[in-house]
């Protein structure tokens, strides 16, 4: 059987994709972001996941404001990356896994989540930073499934529908026949806005209740409706949403392995958490 071994939440923003191409890890700027990544790459290189279910949100390269849904499955055998227009190189493709693609969609279905099936998908920086950032010699041993999430176009899904999602997919996961050790992930945010007259604005205080109570009691975090979050954490914080989902997903007891906190980059409040899926009921609810 399929077995989650736990979640990684991380920052997405482009200009990352140019600091790696740059080689800038060592850069006083940069330092203290790439190097909260030391403890990911140990922690990955110890659980050797198969496959990795990445919660993440497009900008514009496979759905734009013409046509988005709200959630949307791949299940492609392979996603290629395509210029975004960022000044950061073209990514090689990532290899999608079918199969557990259609199971994830059959249960999510079951579960009355009627998503978008993508049989032909491209992932933008939101996909390919984070694997970049997570596999740095592009080993990328995993296959995976991109779950797309509207944080873009409103209205947006809620926390707790986002939550739901997860869990969702978590219990289909557990249901899968083929042992593989499933790895979570969910990106974007922390708090941001990138235009309009709060550009620059990021929430410490709120970036901390929120990467707290993810851990220990997500529920808690549903009680901001969308516009409430996004005074709090900014017009593109919201890309938490993300996180949400990939928390809904884990199924067991979570603790929290490692926590990255740095302000800013590139006009947003980066972070990393990585936490363990450990045995146990959790906090999971129907
Ligand atoms: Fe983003």
């Amino acid at each position: 059987m399929a077995r989650i071994i736990g979640g990684i939440g991380t920052t997405h923003v482009p200009s990352i994709g140019k600091a790696i191409a740059e080689k800038k890890h060592a850069d006083p700027y940069w330092k203290p972001f790439f190097s909260g990544f030391g403890y990911v790459h140990g922690w990955l290189a110890r659980e050797r996941p198969d496959t990795m279910v990445i919660f993440y949100n497009d900008h514009g390269l496979n759905f734009f404001l013409d046509k988005l849904p709200t959630f949307a499955v791949g299940a492609a055998p392979e996603y290629r990356n395509e210029d975004e227009g960022w000044g950061i190189p073209v990514s090689r493709a990532v290899a999608g896994d079918p199969d557990f693609s259609w199971h994830l969609i059959n249960g999510l279905v079951a579960d009355e989540f009627d998503v978008t099936m993508c049989q032909e998908m491209l992932v933008d920086h939101a996909v390919t930073i984070p694997m970049a950032l997570m596999w740095p010699d592009e080993s990328w041993p995993v296959k995976v499934v991109p779950i797309e999430i509207n944080t873009v176009q409103h209205p947006l899904p809620s926390l707790n529908r986002c939550l739901a999602l997860g869990r969702s997919v978590g219990r289909a996961i557990e249901s899968y026949q083929r042992d593989l050790k499933v790895l979570v992930v969910g990106t974007g945010g922390l708090s941001h806005q990138l235009d309009g007259e709060r550009a620059g604005f990021i929430n410490r205080e709120f970036d901390e209740l929120c990467m707290d109570r993810l851990i220990d009691q997500p529920e808690a975090l549903t009680r901001y409706a969308i516009p409430e979050f996004v005074e709090l954490a900014g017009a593109q914080g919201v890309e938490f949403l993300n996180w949400m989902a990939m928390r809904g997903a884990l199924t067991g007891s979570v603790r929290q392995l490692h926590r990255n906190y740095h302000i800013p980059i590139s006009n947003t409040a980066a972070a990393t958490v990585v936490m363990e899926n450990g045995p146990g009921a959790g906090l999971r609810a129907a």
